[in-house]
């Protein structure tokens, strides 16, 4: 048994900020604040001499003034995007036939899959998300070099082969079988081995026949503890297809529910132009939304309704959507959250914004408390965030009157450099 220590200033939630209380009521920050990890897991956080004077021979790490928090978790994104990031110039349709399923073929190459996938997981380590919910390609070979990838770091992470069987090349098709047997024999292989989780992924409901959804469906309800993500209401000319492909559909969220694929386990990506009957229905179902917002601003979707959907009570991560989303990190993201609300007419506090990326998406997949959390019996999956990273956060953060105010520069102008350390499952990184 190994103890370790880590030394300066904390913040930990105990409640959703975006509630009736507020977010004062359930944030806390230390400024002399320390963690005890012990075993992979949170054991205290507390008061630095409260830690300290429990646990005298503990291994010590000092970060100074910077922060400690829960390793961020990227609710929605594709590995296999990574070498696309920021692809001049398209609309989803457009952009999907252009640059990502030319990308996507190529995983049928297992070494190049293993690549992608381990260069993914770096470059999100390095800027301080600790778990991942990715889509992967059509191949089997892309959901295990993922998993392996991911086994390696000992990070919790979320994936699955993504199912498509109409409107992509013929290279990128399965078939409502082929999508039922694969995914089933990778759910098998892979759900609950070491930190993996499997994630049933129909791409989305314009790329899936009604056969295949069916098939999927059935495989859900067969392994409902599973995950099923997706995506649902991104774009305007997405919306008119799926009328099109659908006719007898009710609305977006229909072309799912009517195939058993609307259920408390499911994670729906964008949701960004739903109509009430689909609320309602994601509230009923305890189902999940995740919000993308680099994405939407960069492939042009429009802007998601945070506070609104939120107020109805749902479920809500915090995800990039590399490589439709522009940048790996959450810090980034959570600015590009910002500006969007910002444009609603809400400004979101710095500490809903930590959470969201944190918290949020760990509820959106059912592990608060297990990942995403700064509290005792957490897994010790930690970002330490340097809060003067740059001259220009520095000159900016040398003005704060308060944490909030010292932390928001950051927020609004980090990445990777201001990720000092990241541990994973009670190991730092090198
Ligand atoms: N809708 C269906 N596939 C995708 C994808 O890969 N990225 C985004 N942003 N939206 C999608
Ligand atoms: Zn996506």
């Amino acid at each position: 048994m190994t103890q370790d220590i880590l030394l300066g200033q904390t913040l930990s939630f105990d409640g959703d900020p975006f509630g009736d209380t507020g977010w004062e009521a359930v944030t806390k920050h230390r400024r002399h604040g320390a963690v005890l990890v012990e075993d992979g897991v949170i054991r205290m956080v507390d008061e630095r001499d409260a830690v300290l004077s429990a646990t005298p021979t503990a291994r010590r790490h000092d970060y100074g003034r910077d922060l400690i928090s829960a390793g961020f978790v990227d609710a929605h994104m594709h590995y296999p995007q990574t070498a696309i990031i920021a692809s001049w110039g398209k609309q989803l349709i457009d952009w999907l036939n252009t640059y990502t399923f030319p990308e996507e073929s190529r995983f049928a190459d297992s070494g190049y899959a293993q690549e992608i996938a381990e260069r993914t997981l770096r470059l999100a380590t390095q800027h301080g998300t600790t778990s991942l919910v990715s889509f992967c390609t059509i191949h089997p070979e892309s959901v295990d070099a993922f998993f392996n990838a991911a086994a390696e770091l000992e990070m919790e992470v979320f994936a699955g082969k993504t199912c498509m069987d109409r409107n992509a090349p013929d290279a990128l098709r399965d078939t409502a079988k082929s999508a039922y047997d694969d995914s089933k024999r990778l759910l098998e292989k892979w759900h609950g081995k070491g930190r993996a989780h499997y994630a049933i992924t129909p791409r989305f409901s314009p790329t899936s026949t009604p056969e295949q959804l069916a098939a999927v469906g059935a495989l859900w309800s067969e392994h409902p503890d599973c995950l099923m993500q997706t995506h649902l209401s991104e774009q305007i000319p997405e919306l008119a297809w799926v009328k099109e492909l659908f006719p007898e559909s009710r609305d977006y969220l229909d072309t799912y529910e009517r195939f058993g694929l609307l259920g408390p386990k499911g994670l729906y990506g964008h949701a960004i132009y739903l109509e009430e009957r689909e609320i309602a229905r994601l509230k009923e179902m305890d189902a999940s939304v995740v919000h993308c917002p680099t994405s939407n601003t960069f492939i042009g979707s429009g802007l998601f309704d945070l506070q609104g959907l939120k107020q109805h009570g749902l479920r809500v991560g915090l995800a990039t959507d590399t490589g439709g989303g522009s940048s790996f990190s959450m810090l980034r993201t959570m600015a590009a959250a910002y500006e969007i609300g910002q444009l609603r007419g809400v400004a979101l506090h710095p500490a809903q914004l930590i959470w969201l990326a944190t918290e949020g998406s760990a509820r959106a997949v059912h592990r608060q408390g297990h990942i995403g959390h700064l509290g005792v019996g957490a897994a010790a999956d930690l970002v330490i965030l340097d809060l003067e990273s740059t001259e220009a956060i520095a000159q900016r953060t040398s003005r704060a009157e308060s944490f909030w105010d010292a932390l928001f520069p950051t927020i609004m102008m980090g990445d990777d450099r201001a990720v000092r350390a990241v541990w994973i499952n009670g190991r730092a990184l090198s």
